[in-house]
């Protein structure tokens, strides 16, 4: 993987970065991505039978578990370099923000800080009434639990279709876009808004644009430099040209 030259002296000028990651920074960790064809998650469940309110009060059951089966696959991989080497590269600019698609918490897991959780965590549970964050519930065999305060059904902490954004994170995440010199998105299909309008945003205010992916994406034409290839393999080799 050649990394070009004019990249990194972009990278070396550059004061503020901001990176948005998504489904394929997690895929060598052994997480489906969403979108894949065979593998993706959204290849035998249509995305509106699982992550929509309106699935939810259909079958509360059904969508309780497979998200229960999801945080079971995600306690059970491992970060991977990728996650690795963006901790690595927040150290290496006076100012660094990094906004995650993904809910499965890797990120953090292997150090990076005030990561932007756009779309939640996975590990984390709210009341579907009232929308507060529950952490624990009496184990009463039901499934879903209950809400030990209003006994409404207990969900996910995570943004599903037809949800909005939470706004204080799309608040932060638009900033750190508008404001960086450096927009890196990674191993997203940027196919899913308001998140994909970051590094278009970003672009529009003068920064300079990164994609990496294997394959491309709408904002592949856009990019000034795209690194194709698998995270894990194309960031650790970046990081590495801005240690030497
Ligand atoms: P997608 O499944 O849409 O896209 C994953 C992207 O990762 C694709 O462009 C792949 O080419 C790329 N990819 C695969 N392996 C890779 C690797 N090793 N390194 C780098 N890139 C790789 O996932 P997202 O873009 O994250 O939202 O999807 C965005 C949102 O759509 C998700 O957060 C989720 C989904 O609906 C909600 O659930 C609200």
């Amino acid at each position: 993987m050649t990394i070009p030259a004019q990249l990194i002296q972009k990278l070396r000028a550059a004061q503020r970065v901001t990176v948005l990651t998504g489904a394929g920074v997690s895929a060598e960790s052994g997480v489906p991505t969403f979108r894949d064809a065979q593998t993706g998650l959204w290849a035998k469940f249509k995305p509106e039978e699982l992550a929509t309110p309106r699935a939810f009060r259909q079958n509360p059951k059904l969508v309780w578990e497979w998200y229960a089966w999801r945080r079971q696959l995600v306690a059970d991989v491992k970060p991977n370099p990728a996650h690795l080497a963006l901790v690595e590269l927040a150290e290496r600019f006076p100012e660094f923000q990094l906004i995650t698609q993904n809910v499965d918490g890797l990120h953090q897991r292997v150090g990076s800080r005030n990561v932007i959780e756009l779309h939640g965590n996975i590990t984390r549970t709210k009341c579907f009434e009232e929308n507060t964050i529950v952490t624990e519930w009496p184990d009463r065999g039901d499934i879903p639990p209950k809400c030990p305060r209003c006994g409404g059904l207990l969900r996910p902490d995570v943004v599903w279709f037809e949800e909005a954004l939470p706004e204080v994170e799309m608040d932060l995440a638009t900033r750190a876009s508008i404001s960086c010199d450096v927009f890196l998105s990674i191993g997203t299909s940027s196919l899913v808004y308001p998140a994909a309008g970051l590094p278009i945003a970003a672009m529009r205010r003068g920064a300079t644009l990164v994609e990496i992916n294997p394959q491309p994406t709408p904002l592949t034409a856009q990019a000034q430099f795209v690194l194709s290839g698998p995270a894990g393999v194309v960031l650790p080799e970046l990081v590495k040209h801005l240690r030497s």
